[in-house]
């Protein structure tokens, strides 16, 4: 092991972690990246995220939500703007789907601006209205509803 990289810990969120957190979601959800989440939202929400840990700083992080029976949504998944493109999305988001496959979902989903990083993971494209769970019980409350243009992405387990 190269002894110069950083120690790397991809674990389950905890409270102490959610300003972290919020923070990296504060500056994409800002510039239209994704949907903004409050940090109480967040904090209600903390046993569904993960991060990964990089020399004491939270770099990136994100969650799994559990829509139906069957049917997870990756959520809230970000890293943080200086340590783009080194695989550390690939690694939250793999954990989330290994969650997914644990606790016995059959498809994992995510609305998205970068439908070719979920490409990476054997995601396809869908139409949003094949997925009611999401459009009833999520997308109905947001801003967006009537004009949304995220891209609708789906993994079978
Ligand atoms: C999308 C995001 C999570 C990707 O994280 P990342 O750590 O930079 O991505 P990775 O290094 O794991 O990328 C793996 C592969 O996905 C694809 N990919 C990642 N980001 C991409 C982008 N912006 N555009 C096109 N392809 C992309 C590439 O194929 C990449 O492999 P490569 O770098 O060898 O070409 C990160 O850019 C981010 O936080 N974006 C802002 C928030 C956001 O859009 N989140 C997704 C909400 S669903």
């Amino acid at each position: 092991m190269n002894s110069t990289a950083p120690l790397t810990t991809l674990r389950p969120a905890t409270l102490k972690d959610a300003r972290a957190i919020h923070d990296l979601l504060v500056y994409y959800a800002s510039r239209g990246n994704l949907l903004p989440r409050t940090h109480e939202n967040l904090c209600r929400h903390i046993r569904d995220f993960v991060v990964l840990e990089e020399a004491g700083k939270i770099v990136a992080s994100g969650a799994l939500e559990v829509m139906s029976n069957d049917l997870g949504e990756i959520r809230s998944l970000v890293v943080d703007a200086d340590q783009q493109r080194r695989g550390l999305g690939q690694q939250v988001a793999a954990r989330l789907i290994d969650m997914a496959a644990e606790i016995g979902l059959k498809r994992v989903m995510a609305l998205t601006y970068v439908p070719e990083f979920f490409t990476q993971l054997q995601f396809e494209q869908v139409e949003r209205e094949s997925l009611p769970e999401k459009i009833w019980q999520v997308c109905v409350k947001c801003y967006k509803f009537d004009h949304c243009d995220e891209i609708a992405m789906i993994r079978k387990l």
